[in-house]
């Protein structure tokens, strides 16, 4: 062993779940997300060589095998999530050497609990740890999100890669992603709890409408600015100032920027609720979210509507709305506990008799970060 660093390390790093918050994060407001209990586990180990790297993920026959000299974007979607935190790592330190790795993971893909985030984030911390690499965990955040933008093209927003590392058991995070300030908010729900449907649908248009919604967003702050000089994004931009610029703008621009609005004051309303235990009020915002990225944001589709929609008759049930970035993924819904068992079953048949899909559940327990096992 070096004297810098370890020889081996095993880190586990968890999926996200968002209350509420969805679409903000790149327009620079707030987001109240946290990990779940479900995660990826990687165990690294120095293979003693400069720059020969072998990642292996279970399940995959074929392994990753890179050369941090030569990294270059693969044709395997799995591989670019790591190639690009190889990239970005390597491009900030050059401490980084050969390793191998092996992968597993309880994690649901294009469920919308944000998996990718997960693997970025858990090899950059692990690799950081193995190699004492001095990135603080604010750097490890970053560098996932521009690994997704470099070597993925989806322009995403910080919220995923904050919550996989930065996130503490029992509580959601409340985080202003302009200031990047940030406070763990105690999350006691019972006897409701967190159940998240997965519509095992996963749209191919998902990520290209992604980087389309966020050009109309930046779209909408252009004209804002001509009025209002000091509106950077729309985190700086009111109701009243949208009415106002109206006219300018194309109708769609004007709906996705005023959804965008109501949705971060809805964040600090939901936070409200929360620390009131007012969880009716909290559901009402939920159900109100997803109404505005169906017709607003249009982000949503016919299996996510058929979820909340089927939920909304249930008086189990306190609010639900799609999560992460839509055209497919999960419902999150807030449900009483007692009833959970009964709701996970009606809504299963409804859905496979409806879609002939099988809806699958799970639920979401406030968890800890990244953790270094
Ligand atoms: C995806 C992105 C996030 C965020 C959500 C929508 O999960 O990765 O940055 O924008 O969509 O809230």
């Amino acid at each position: 062993m070096d004297d810098k660093g370890l020889d081996k390390v095993i880190v586990d790093s968890p999926g996200r779940i968002n209350i509420i918050g969805e679409h903000t994060d790149y327009n620079l407001g707030y987001v109240l997300p946290t990990a779940i209990d479900k995660r990826i586990r990687f165990t690294l180990e120095r293979n003693n060589t400069d720059t020969q790297c072998e990642i292996r993920s279970k399940g995959y026959e074929k392994a990753l095998v890179v050369d941090l000299k030569h990294i270059a974007p693969s044709n395997t979607q799995w591989e670019n999530y790591i190639l690009g935190v190889l990239y970005e790592i390597y491009k900030r330190s050059k401490e980084l050497k050969g390793f191998q790795c092996t992968i597993e993971s309880d994690l649901p893909v294009g469920a919308g609990v944000s998996s990718s985030a997960a693997l970025e984030c858990g090899l950059a911390f692990g690799l950081n740890e193995l190699f004492d690499l001095g990135l603080t965990k604010h750097e490890i955040v970053v560098l996932s999100r521009d690994a997704e933008h470099n070597y993925l093209g989806t322009k995403c927003g910080i919220m995923d890669q904050f919550a996989s590392v930065m996130s503490k058991k029992d509580h959601v995070i409340l985080l202003d992603c302009k200031s990047m300030e940030y406070s763990y908010i105690p999350f006691s729900i019972a006897p409701y709890k967190l159940v998240l449907l997965n519509s095992n649908i996963s749209h191919s248009l998902a990520s290209s409408e992604y980087n389309t919604r966020r050009k109309e967003c930046e779209e909408g702050v252009a004209i804002l600015l001509k009025k209002y000089p000091y509106v950077a994004s729309l985190s700086d931009a009111s109701l009243e100032m949208i009415k106002a610029s109206k006219t300018d703008m194309n109708p769609k621009v004007l709906d996705r920027c005023t959804y965008v609005v109501q949705e971060n004051n809805r964040v600090l309303d939901a936070v409200e609720a929360l620390n009131k235990g007012d969880l009716k009020t909290l559901g009402t915002l939920m159900y109100q979210t997803h109404e505005g990225l169906r017709t607003l944001y249009q982000v949503s589709c016919r299996e996510l509507d058929f979820l909340v929609d089927f939920s909304k008759n249930r008086v189990e049930v306190l609010g639900a709305r799609l999560m992460g970035g839509g055209f497919g993924g999960c419902t999150i819904n807030l449900v009483h506990e007692d009833a959970a068992d009964s709701f996970i079953q009606s809504v299963s048949e409804a859905y496979e008799k409806e879609f002939n899909i099988k809806l699958t559940s799970f639920e979401g327990h406030p968890s800890a970060g990244t953790t270094l096992l």
